[in-house]
């Protein structure tokens, strides 16, 4: 089936919306930095690529299918919080967006019966089921560890621990 321009645009909209989630999470990389908790800092970090990857197998989607990726200017976003905790509940709230927005292209797929976009959008929906799961289980650790530094120190080594992420998918429904 050859992709109409509707399922494009919300898709090449994703894709600028993925650069921008990257972008959003290297900027919580670098307040971790400065804070000193180079554990969260590196799990941001990793968060980064992982968008980076998801915006790449948005793109191979188009291409594969013989359309046109625009890039459009990334917002800037978000550069100050006021704590560990309020960090991951943005990135949990930003999650909650994404899997919304992703949603809404299923939709656009289920009406014009493109069963390529669907199969492809399928990995995105378990994908964001993980995304809000991790967000939303190291925003309710931050709530629980309140004020306790040596807690937060043991939770940032943890975090420190994440693998690093896989490299952008060379096909758009790769495992
Ligand atoms: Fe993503
Ligand atoms: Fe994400």
């Amino acid at each position: 089936m050859e992709i109409s321009q509707e399922i494009m645009d919300a898709i090449n909209d994703q894709i600028n919306f993925e650069l921008y989630s990257g972008y959003i999470y290297l900027s919580m990389a670098t307040w971790f930095e400065e804070k000193n908790l180079s554990g969260m800092a590196h799990w941001m970090e990793v968060q980064a690529d992982e968008e980076y990857a998801h915006a790449i197998r948005f793109y191979r989607h188009i291409v594969e299918r013989g359309g046109r990726v625009t890039m459009k200017a990334i917002e800037g976003p978000k550069t100050e919080w006021a704590s560990a905790h309020d960090v991951f509940a943005d990135a949990y709230k930003h999650e909650l967006m994404v899997t919304e927005r992703i949603y809404k292209i299923g939709d656009i797929a289920d009406r014009l019966k493109d069963r390529s976009a669907q199969a492809m959008l399928q990995w995105f929906y378990n994908e964001q089921t993980e995304e809000e799961k991790n967000t939303m289980e190291i925003r309710d650790m931050l709530k629980m560890i309140g004020e306790s530094m040596p807690a937060l120190l043991q939770l940032d080594a943890k975090l420190g621990a994440r693998p690093a992420a896989p490299a952008p998918p060379l096909e758009s429904t790769a495992p």
